[in-house]
Order: structure tokens, then C-alpha cells, then sequence
């Protein structure tokens, strides 16, 4: 059993494990901006092969990661169809817009994550000379913790690039998604043109996302790595903690995804209505006027939790089952918290 509080809030909040830290102190470094850091060499190699394409490139964040990817796909006055619940769109504070000149075209996400190809179709726009050029589709998997269908993957990449589009996924949990379908890799990527994988999320290392993709798209993307700031110097440091992570915790976010199901469980027999979740991510709708006080019965027994009306609740490393069991234990002890 671990030492950390019970924090519910996301799974970016675990700490590296001793023999992360292990991992990093012992990492060989050099300087990356060159090119020299034989760890982050290794890192982008690893996840090019594992991921089936030419090229990697590291980065600080996903956030990085995706914008420097929009900006190597796009250029000023071009455009992306988005989800409107995708994260490039509704929270990365419009970095395309903002720092890349890149329209964005929100589109309504189906119940199941996707967007439909009518809408999709309905988006691109003509060749006209009052119209922004339609050049990307970008989708994230797994989105709010649901994972993409693979039949409605393969079409949309399909259809995106019969009409002249790329394609771009984020895929800031896509080990979420390759565990529960126990697919390889590569498969869970088929269609896209690039993908951004970040490491510090379920997989638990401490910082760093990993943007795959073509050769010349990648050596476009490290430029605008640069410009946006994110150029590290020896940071072989975060990439041995990224390939522990790959060695280590890829297939024990089943683990994650059976603690979400456990506590949905838990949850739903105390009559709250609860999303069953397919990976580590569930919904659970909480009373409003119940919010302010669960909140803080919550905080005083050590669990940190974002309660709104509908509750985002993420499993993670740092959550074994004892934990998720004193959760159930404390939302148990909560008066009326049925209306
Ligand atoms: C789906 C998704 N994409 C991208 C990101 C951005 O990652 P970062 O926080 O490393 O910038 C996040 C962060 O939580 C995310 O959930």
C-alpha cells in the first residue's frame, strides 16, 4: 500500500515509483536541442517502431505535443475539424487559433466520442476564395475515457483522407484504450497520420508526451518545438522515466480500468447514477446542493475529489484497491446524499 492521499482528480497526479526514480538518476544525458541526448534518442526511437511510423519527436506536454502537431499539419488559414469536448479545442486555450493562425471548426462528438461523417462532410469547406482550406481531422481516443470504435475509426480515417484531408489523433490515453481492446500499437493507430502519446498520464511518469508521425512532419514539428519553447537540454532525465513507464505500466492500467468499474459499482448501489466507464475514467451525478459538503466530508477523511453535478472520478497507479474501498467507505458515511 502506498503512502499518498486518495486523489481522485486525474491520473496526471501519481509520483514516480523508486525505481522510476531509479531509472532517471541513472539515465545517460546530453544535450537534446542537439540532438546528443542518447536517452531521448532511444525513447523516440522505441516509440516509432512501437507505433509503426517513420519518425518521434519528445516534448514537455501534451498540450506541446498537439499544437506543434497542428502547426506542422496546418498552416496560417488553414483549418481543423475538432470535437467540441476535444481536448486541442476546449483545453488548450485555443492554442491553434492563439499561436498557430489555425481556424478551428468544433463539431458536436456522438455519444461514443466520435463525429459523424455527415457532419464531417458537411464541414469541409469548397475551394473558395471567402472560405478557410479544410486540412485536418483530429480526434482524441480514449475521449472522457470512452474508446473509439475501431470500425468507425478505420472509416472516418478513410473518409478524411478520400476528401483530402490528414489526420490527427490525440492520444493522451491511447494505452487506455490498446489495454481494453487488447489490440497492438499499431492497430489502435491505423489511419492517422500522427499521434501524440503522452507518458504522464496513466502511465505515470512525470512529465513528457511523445508526437509520432512521418519524417518530414516530425522535422517540421521539431521546429515549432523550438519556437513554442519547448527545445530541453538534457532531458534524457524525463525520457528514462517515459521508457520505465512503457516497460512497467502499460499493462497494469487493467488494473485501473477494473478499480473504475469496482467503484462504479460501489457508487451505483448507493443509488447514485453513475456512466459505467469502459476504461479508467467514470461520471457519477452528484446532487447540486450536496456539492460544497461532500466536498469537504470528502477532504476531511484525506480524499481529494473534483465534485461538481457531474463528477469526473480517474483511476490511477497511485489508487490500489484498498483505496478505491476507503472511497466507497467515506461517499457510505455521507448523510443524505440521495435526494
Ligand atoms: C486528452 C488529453 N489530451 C491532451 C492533454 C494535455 O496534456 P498536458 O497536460 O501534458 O499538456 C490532456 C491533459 O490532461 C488530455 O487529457
Amino acid at each position: 500500500m502506498n503512502a499518498y492521499p486518495i486523489d481522485l482528480r486525474s491520473d496526471t497526479v501519481t509520483r514516480p515509483s523508486p525505481g522510476m526514480r531509479a531509472a532517471m538518476a541513472a539515465a545517460e544525458v546530453g544535450d537534446d536541442v542537439d540532438g546528443d541526448d542518447p536517452t531521448v534518442n532511444g525513447l523516440q526511437a522505441h516509440m516509432a517502431e512501437r507505433f509503426g511510423f517513420e519518425s518521434a519527436l519528445f516534448f514537455t506536454s501534451g498540450t506541446q505535443s498537439n499544437l506543434a502537431a497542428l502547426m506542422a499539419h496546418c498552416g496560417r488559414g488553414d483549418e481543423y475539424l475538432v470535437g467540441q469536448d476535444a481536448h486541442t479545442y476546449k483545453y488548450e486555450q485555443g492554442g491553434a487559433a492563439v499561436l498557430g493562425s489555425i481556424q478551428p471548426q468544433p463539431l458536436e462528438n456522438e455519444p461514443d466520442g466520435g463525429i459523424s461523417l455527415e457532419r464531417i462532410a458537411k464541414a469541409i469547406k469548397p475551394d473558395d476564395i471567402h472560405f478557410a482550406r479544410t486540412r485536418l481531422l483530429a480526434l482524441e481516443n480514449t475521449i472522457g475515457g470512452r474508446v473509439l470504435p475501431p470500425a468507425y475509426q478505420r472509416d472516418v480515417t478513410e473518409f478524411a483522407h478520400a476528401n483530402g484531408l490528414s489526420t490527427h489523433l490525440d492520444g493522451a490515453r491511447i494505452f487506455n484504450a490498446i489495454v481494453k481492446l487488447e489490440v497492438g500499437e499499431k492497430t489502435a493507430v491505423a489511419g492517422f497520420d500522427s499521434v501524440s502519446v503522452c507518458l504522464s498520464k496513466g502511465l505515470g511518469a512525470p512529465a513528457g508526451s511523445v508526437l509520432v508521425g512521418p519524417r518530414d512532419f516530425i522535422a517540421q514539428a521539431r521546429r515549432w518545438r523550438k519556437a513554442l519553447g519547448g527545445g530541453m537540454r538534457q532531458a534524457g532525465v524525463l525520457a528514462a522515466a517515459a521508457l520505465y513507464a512503457l516497460d512497467h505500466h502499460v499493462q497494469r492500467l487493467a488494473d485501473d480500468h477494473a478499480n473504475a468499474a469496482y467503484l462504479a459499482a460501489g457508487l451505483n448501489a448507493l443509488g447514485l447514477h453513475v456512466e459505467p466507464p469502459q476504461t479508467n475514467i467514470l461520471y457519477v451525478d452528484i446532487p447540486a446542493k450536496q456539492v460544497p459538503a461532500l466536498t469537504a466530508h470528502l477532504a476531511q477523511r484525506g480524499i481529494l475529489a473534483t465534485i461538481t453535478p457531474r463528477t469526473r472520478l480517474v483511476t490511477h497507479l497511485d489508487l490500489p484497491r484498498e483505496k478505491i474501498d476507503t472511497t466507497l467507505q467515506a461517499f457510505r458515511e455521507f448523510p443524505d446524499l440521495i435526494p
